[in-house]
């Protein structure tokens, strides 16, 4: 079969020779709207531990907008160097499908099961991994849908069998393509670090609390019996965090210290040093209680760092998995080492960590947060949203073979 229209399903077990995909080329990279483009590429073959999926609903995650401008990585340059000769990255790293062929070897899912997938990838002859070690620490892992191709806004998305997890029987297709790269990574970061993770009672702090992965976090920490203190940037996020787990909110329009730390020696400093302090009594007031975040949820980075360094209790945790707001990093050491604080990096999650938070998400502890769903032919309009911070809350999806919205809920 040359090719199937979206939404037609082929006979089972026959794979049309090409398929439809939102792909990126590098000469139109750039903002998403015109980075993400839809074109027909030839389906992927698939190797003896992989799966190809029929994808019914795609996430939409930052990790394709930065894909789509080209940096901080270019993603094709850096697997063209590995030997892989497309010239184009068909991206997406979140799905929910149903498993269409399988590979010699998977034992795990069977052609007919739907599915979610996670986005850790890794090559499963690595030393590392067949040690038994965390696979996430290994030098051949990779995210699945941006440093690898094929992924969720391909009709036909290849991933490692392993990266399957049960679809939620509840959930339609485009809420259960939506939540797990942020679920993961937010549980891994918040019970990944040991004996850094949330307990009964203890504070956190989540910057971006209304967005993809603070959503997440908030109901993660809420279910594990802490107290999450939410950021946002608009009031109109505010009762979204407190419905979400949140037990304080603070706009960070209210403060003006941002960025890169002064130098300490400097007169700018102290007045730095004042928006820390006002922001910590923030946290007072949103806590109810003068107290300090056990962990720090973090990801602006550049932005916010400095002040999350200043406020984290003696002895807790900045956990950070990105840089949001820039890559230059600046933290008064002298709070860090004094107050024996631990200033952690944090990268997606392993099979085990994507179970987990899936168990809770089947357990309905844990709310996909699904703000919006687009359709296929809009799947460059919705990174463009959230590349300009334009998205409400949560977590957006698309349709991939999905006809409509709704389906799938059993
Ligand atoms: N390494 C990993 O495994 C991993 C996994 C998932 C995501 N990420 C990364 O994590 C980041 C967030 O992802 P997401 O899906 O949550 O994105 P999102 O849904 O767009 O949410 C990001 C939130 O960040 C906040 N924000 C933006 N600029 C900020 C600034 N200058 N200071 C403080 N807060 C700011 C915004 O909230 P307010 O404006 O309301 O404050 C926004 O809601 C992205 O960079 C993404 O690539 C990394």
């Amino acid at each position: 079969m040359e090719i199937c229209p979206l939404g037609e399903r082929p006979a089972p077990g026959e794979v049309p020779d090409k398929m439809h995909a939102f792909a990126v080329r590098q000469d139109r990279f750039g903002e998403p709207k015109q980075a993400w483009q839809r074109e027909i590429i030839a389906t992927p073959a698939i190797g003896a531990l992989d799966v190809l999926i029929y994808v019914m609903a795609t996430g939409i995650n930052y990790n394709n907008v930065w894909a789509g401008l080209g940096r901080p990585v270019d993603v094709i340059a850096e697997r063209q160097k590995k030997g892989e000769p497309e010239d184009f990255h068909a991206g997406g790293s979140d799905c929910s499908g149903i498993v269409w062929a399988v590979g010699a070897e998977v034992s795990n899912v069977k052609p007919g099961d739907e599915v979610v997938v996670h986005s850790g990838w890794w090559e499963p002859d690595d030393p590392w991994v067949l040690s038994g070690a965390d696979p996430m620490l290994a030098e051949s892992t990779r995210i699945w849908g941006y440093q690898t191709n094929y992924g969720s806004y391909c009709q036909f998305a290849r991933a490692q069998s392993h990266q399957c997890q049960p679809k939620p029987k509840n959930l339609t297709w485009e809420q259960a393509g939506c939540y797990l790269l942020c679920a993961s990574t937010a549980y891994r970061m918040l019970m990944g670090w040991a004996p850094n993770a949330v307990n009964e009672g203890d504070y956190v702090l989540v910057w971006g609390a209304a967005g993809g992965l603070g959503s997440l976090a908030l109901q993660i920490v809420a279910a594990k019996g802490g107290k999450a203190i939410a950021v946002v940037s608009d009031e109109d996020k505010r009762q979204f965090c407190l419905d979400h787990g949140a037990v304080g909110v603070i706009n960070r329009n209210d403060f003006s210290h941002w960025g890169v730390m002064p130098d300490v020696n400097s007169k700018e400093w102290g007045a730095w040093f004042k928006g820390a302090r006002d922001f910590g009594k923030a946290f007072w007031e949103a806590a109810g209680a003068k107290v300090s975040p056990q962990i720090v949820f973090e990801h602006p980075g550049e932005a916010t760092l400095p002040t999350s360094n200043f406020l984290c209790a003696t002895g807790g945790m900045v956990v950070i998995c990105a840089g949001t707001s820039g890559y230059n990093v600046t933290i008064d050491l002298r709070f860090h080492w004094m107050r024996q604080k631990r200033f952690q990096g944090s990268h997606l999650s392993n099979d085990t960590q994507a179970k987990a938070v899936n168990e809770m998400v089947m357990a309905g502890e844990v709310d996909p947060c699904l703000s919006g769903t687009y359709d296929f032919d809009e799947i460059g309009h919705a990174h463009q949203l959230m590349y300009e911070n334009r998205h409400p809350y949560g977590n957006m999806a698309a349709l991939v073979n999905a006809t409509e919205k709704g389906q799938g809920a059993g």
